[in-house]
């Protein structure tokens, strides 16, 4: 197997200038590049970077713990971390914890062993033996969607005014009874999504009634019984609000076995967009997230702190998009 050695000779340059090409430790002249890279090339050479680990303590892989992992707005979040991650010379490890607290816990223990330089993890609902952990060991954290606390490096979507956006473009198309089916308990995604709706009907000048928020448990399982017990209420709603893109599939699939058409008996709009969302009927009127450069920023985020473990956390907010369709049906 060709050696570092064996490339410099064939370069016709020194052992530590090949170093330098590889780890890109220090500026090598163009020519100098190219002239390594070939012979790198012609000679089937692979870098051993677990030598340069022993050196440096770094790995260059990070652990990314995500719950979900096949539902399209987190692959688009694990699109966003790996391509940049890719870009800055890091590789990945991936864990879905599925929301799981202890199985959460046991994902970052493990990737903390396979010493990655650090994590990026959508919390669970109860993340305090997460939190302990990471605070225990010292691993340098980045949590993306669900935030913790603002001691922490985070990012994630505006939740609150998207979703006081959907309940007002209701409104104004006369539905004075708006549900919502909401999220899993405990996570800041649900609470700020609760509490949008409810600002939504305050500014329309609408009365709050608890009876028309059921939780979904962020599933589709959750959020077609859900809609079931909002159909089944003396007075139901004339319009509901779906609190993600799986709960939008439950709600869907309720209002179905009801025999209720989207929008002419039941007006929908969702949090989360969807590939598809805008090729079968009814269209679908949905707030976009914007998963992509949420990785992205995690990945940003984590980099910055593995180059100056001491600055001041950040928490990072994202705008979101109304994608307006025909679900709601407000005609335009
Ligand atoms: N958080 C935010 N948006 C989502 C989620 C979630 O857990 N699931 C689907 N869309």
């Amino acid at each position: 197997m060709a050696t570092m050695v064996d490339v410099a000779r064939r370069a016709g340059v020194s052992v530590a200038t090949v170093s330098h090409v590889l780890n890109e430790t220090r500026p090598v002249r163009p020519a100098t590049r190219d002239a390594v890279r070939a012979a790198i090339d012609e000679l089937g050479y692979t870098h051993n970077t677990l030598a340069r680990s022993l050196v440096t303590s770094r790995t260059h892989s990070i652990g990314l713990a995500v719950s979900a992992i096949s539902n399209p707005y987190f692959t688009e979040i694990l699109q966003g971390v790996e391509s940049s991650a890719l870009e800055r010379g890091y590789s990945l490890l991936i864990a879905d914890p599925h929301d799981d607290p202890e199985h959460e816990l046991k994902a970052v223990r493990l990737l903390h062993e396979r010493r990655v330089d650090g994590v990026i993890v959508a919390p669970s609902a109860r993340p305090d033996a997460l939190l302990g952990h990471l605070g225990r060991y010292g691993i340098p954290a980045v949590f993306l969607d669900r935030l913790v606390d603002a001691g922490h490096d985070q990012v994630c979507a505006e939740n609150e005014e998207p979703v006081a956006r959907l309940v007002g473009h209701l409104a104004e198309s006369g539905h004075t009874r708006i549900g919502l089916v909401a999220g899993l308990p405990g996570l800041s995604t649900t609470t700020e999504r609760v509490a949008g709706y409810r600002a939504g009907l305050a500014r329309a000048a609408l009365p709050y009634d608890p009876g028309l928020i059921v939780g979904g448990n962020s599933h589709a399982e959750g959020a077609e019984a859900a809609t079931h017990r909002l159909l089944g209420l003396p007075e139901p709603p004339t319009a509901l609000v779906t609190g993600n893109n799986t709960m939008t599939i439950g709600a869907l699939g309720a209002l179905r076995a009801a025999g209720l058409a989207v929008p002419g008996d039941i007006a929908l709009a969702g949090f989360d967009d969807f590939s598809w969302a805008d090729l079968f009927e009814p269209r679908l009127t949905a707030i976009a997230q914007p998963g992509r450069d949420i990785g992205a920023t995690a990945l940003r985020l984590l980099l910055d702190r593995l180059a100056e473990p001491d600055r001041a956390p950040r928490t990072v907010r994202l705008p979101c998009t109304f994608v307006h369709r025909s679900s709601c049906g407000c005609g335009n």
